[in-house]
């Protein structure tokens, strides 16, 4: 069975999603699956984050979920309890990163600079969200960080689209590439399902053209 994170690797694309409401969760996986993105980070910006993860675990197997924008123990410990597989945070809280650990959830933190690579490195994490990716100097700070963290791995976000996926999946320490591009809140809000689908589909092509395999 293949872990977590040679899932995410696999796909490549990790959508940043954000649900007014959870009726509308299994349509936008569905919508997202159909176009070849077999993971969702389901953010906790909003209130329907939870049973929106909770509805996707349980309806769409396909999709691996996981839960974003998590910043206290308490959003943590209701994710996995709907069924997060993994627990991505904008920032390095060290009790989020202990507590996903005890959950036995993977866990993502963010960073952008060196000390907050320290921290997770001690925290005995190896892959982290670059985030904000486009404002901290995207690849070329990844490629700076890569000197001295040899060991690690990126997952970027934000400011990330198919005009510029390609040039970050190239670098080999990049994991995935992640941004809600192709999950825009209005096209969610308009239950837009073939467009979320066009759109995924042609992240995907993309992805694929870089890492055929
Ligand atoms: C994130 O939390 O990863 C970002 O909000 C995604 O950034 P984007 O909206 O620029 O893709």
């Amino acid at each position: 069975m293949m872990t977590t994170i040679e899932k995410i690797r696999k796909c490549g694309i990790v959508p940043v999603i954000a649900l007014d409401k959870a009726e509308d969760a299994v349509p936008l996986a569905k919508a997202l699956v159909a176009g070849g993105i077999t993971v969702a980070e389901v953010t906790f910006r909003t209130s329907a984050a939870e049973e929106s993860i909770a509805r996707i675990a349980k309806e769409v197997p396909e999709m691996l979920v996981g839960a974003g924008t998590v910043l206290t123990i308490e959003q943590a410990e209701k994710a996995v309890a709907a069924g997060a597989q993994f627990i991505v945070s904008p920032g390095s809280d060290v009790d989020v990163i202990r507590k996903a650990k005890e959950l036995g959830v993977v866990m993502l933190p963010g960073v952008v600079t060196p000390t907050e690579i320290i921290i997770g490195l001690k925290e005995g994490l190896e892959i982290f969200k670059f985030f904000p990716a486009g404002n901290y100097g995207g690849l070329k700070t990844i490629k700076a960080l890569a000197g001295p963290f040899g060991q690690i791995t990126f997952i970027p976000t934000g400011g990330i689209g198919t005009a510029n996926m390609t040039e970050y999946l190239e670098f080999n320490k990049i994991e995935a590439v992640g941004g809600s591009w192709m999950c825009p809140k209005e096209l969610v809000n308009a239950g837009a399902w073939e467009e979320i689908t066009r759109l995924s589909k042609e992240a995907t092509d993309i992805f694929k053209k870089v890492r055929p395999n």
